[in-house]
C-alpha cells in the first residue's frame, strides 16, 4: 500500500482528493500498487468534508511519517512552500507540485535536492493545467533540436478575450467569472498582467534549454491595455488577439522568452483556441512542429495532471535525471526582447498613418479619427518601436508566425 499527502484543499487541492477517489480502482492499476491518501493538510476546517478525518494543520505529521512516501503540493506560492517542499525531499519523499511560481522561482534548487535524495520533484501541473506537455519534451520529443516552444499557457486571460470578443462581456465581468470557475490565481493581477504564463514559459525554456530561466529575465506584458477596437480590427485584418508566451533559440546562440499580446492569423491552428483552453507548439528539427492542447486551469484539469505525477512517483523509486535543469549564474544567455522580430500591428492617429510598406489599413473606430495596419516587413522590437514614435502610434502589437 502506497500512502501520499495533500498540501492544501483550494481548488487543485480539493480535486487532487476528489479525482483520487472517483478513480481509485483504476490508478491503483496504473500505480501497480494499492493507494490512498493518508493527509490533507490545511490549516482551515473542513467538518463537512467526507474525509474529515484526514485533516492536519501540522505539516510534522507528514514530514515524518514514513508510510508517506509521495506528497502533492497544491498551495502556491513560494512560501511556505519551498520549504515544505525542501524538507520532504530531503526525507526521500517525492513532491509533485502545481505550483508555478516555486518551480520558475526555485525549480534549480528543487531539482537538485530531489537528485541528491533519490527522489523526484515533479511539476507536470504547472504548465497548462490538464495538458502533457513536460514529459513529451524531456521524453517523447528529446531526440529533437527545439528551435521554439510557444503558445496559450494561461487559462484565465484567454477566457477573458473570448468573452471580451465573443459576448461582449466588459472586462471586469469576465475576470470575475474566471475568478468564480476557479481558473485565476489567487491575485489575478498575475494572470492579466502575464506573470502566470511568464512562470510558465521560464518553466519550458528551463526544460528545454537546460539552464534556469528566472521570470525577471523574460520581457512580460499582459493584456490590461489591449482595447476591444484592437481586437475588432485585428479580426477585420484577419487576426484573433491572444496573450502568447514564447522562446525561441536565436542566432547568436542564446534564447530568446517573451511574454506578449500577440495577433494570430487565423489560419494558423491556435487562433482558434477559446475560453479556459491552451496550445503549445513544440518546433523542432525532427519534428518540424507539434501541437499540445486541453484545458489550462480549473479544479479537475489541474488536479488530472498533478496526480499523474503522484503515480509517477509511487512507481519510480530513482530519480528521472532527463527532467532536470542546472542554476544558471546569469541570464547573459538571454537575448535582448529588443531583438524579437516580428511582423506588427500599429494603432496610428488618423493623417500619420504610412502610405508603403502595408497592405491595408482599417479605421479602427469607425470614425476616421484612427487607423489600424500590419507591417507588410519583419521587423525588430527596436525598430517597430522607433517607427511607433515617428507615427505617434497608440499602440503596436507583433504578428506570432
Ligand atoms: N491562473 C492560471 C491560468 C491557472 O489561468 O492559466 C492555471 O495555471
Amino acid at each position: 500500500m502506497k500512502k501520499f499527502a495533500v498540501l492544501g484543499h483550494g481548488v487543485v487541492g480539493s480535486g487532487v482528493v476528489e479525482l483520487f477517489y472517483k478513480n481509485k480502482k483504476s490508478i491503483e492499476k496504473h500505480a501497480g500498487d494499492d493507494m490512498d491518501i493518508k493527509y490533507i493538510l490545511d490549516l482551515r476546517d473542513f467538518p463537512d468534508s467526507p474525509y474529515k478525518e484526514k485533516f492536519t494543520k501540522n505539516f510534522d505529521d507528514i514530514l515524518n511519517d514514513e508510510e508517506v512516501t509521495a506528497v502533492a503540493e497544491c498551495m502556491g506560492g513560494v512560501e511556505p512552500a519551498f520549504t515544505f517542499t525542501k524538507k520532504l525531499l530531503e526525507k526521500g519523499k517525492s513532491v509533485s507540485t502545481s505550483n508555478k511560481e516555486l518551480v520558475a522561482k526555485k525549480g534549480d534548487i528543487l531539482l537538485k535536492t530531489a537528485k541528491e535524495n533519490n527522489c523526484n520533484f515533479f511539476f507536470e501541473a504547472s504548465v497548462g493545467g490538464a495538458i502533457p506537455i513536460i514529459r513529451p519534451l524531456h521524453r517523447c520529443l528529446a531526440g529533437n533540436d527545439i528551435t521554439k516552444v510557444a503558445g496559450i499557457l494561461n487559462g484565465t486571460t484567454n477566457f477573458i478575450l473570448t468573452k471580451m470578443y465573443n459576448d461582449n462581456m466588459p472586462f471586469n465581468e469576465a475576470l470575475a467569472l474566471a475568478q468564480k470557475l476557479g481558473y485565476a490565481e489567487k491575485d489575478p493581477t498575475a494572470d492579466v498582467e502575464g506573470h502566470d504564463a511568464c512562470r510558465k514559459i521560464c518553466i519550458i525554456s528551463s526544460l528545454v534549454f537546460g539552464k534556469h530561466v528566472y521570470p525577471d529575465s523574460v520581457y512580460t506584458k499582459g493584456i490590461s491595455e489591449i482595447q476591444l477596437c484592437d481586437v475588432s480590427s485585428a479580426d477585420v485584418l484577419g487576426y484573433s488577439t491572444k496573450l502568447i508566451a514564447c522562446v525561441t533559440k536565436t542566432g547568436s546562440g542564446k534564447i530568446l522568452p517573451v511574454v506578449m499580446p500577440m495577433l494570430v492569423p487565423f489560419e494558423n491552428i491556435i487562433s482558434g483556441v477559446s475560453d479556459v483552453f491552451n496550445a503549445v507548439l513544440v518546433y523542432g528539427d525532427g519534428i518540424d512542429q507539434t501541437m499540445f492542447y486541453g484545458r489550462g486551469a480549473g479544479k479537475l484539469p489541474t488536479a488530472s495532471a498533478v496526480l499523474g505525477d503522484v503515480i509517477e512517483s509511487v512507481k519510480h523509486n530513482v530519480t528521472v535525471f532527463s527532467q532536470s535543469w542546472e542554476s544558471a549564474e546569469d541570464d547573459s544567455f538571454i537575448d535582448s526582447p529588443e531583438n524579437f522580430s516580428a511582423r506588427w500591428y500599429f494603432r496610428t492617429p488618423a493623417g500619420t498613418t504610412p502610405t508603403t510598406g502595408i497592405s491595408n489599413t482599417y479605421d479602427s473606430n469607425g470614425d476616421g479619427s484612427e487607423y489600424s495596419f500590419i507591417t507588410d516587413e519583419i521587423l525588430t522590437f527596436a525598430q517597430a518601436k522607433k517607427i511607433a514614435e515617428e507615427v505617434q502610434a497608440v499602440t503596436i502589437i507583433p504578428v506570432f508566425e
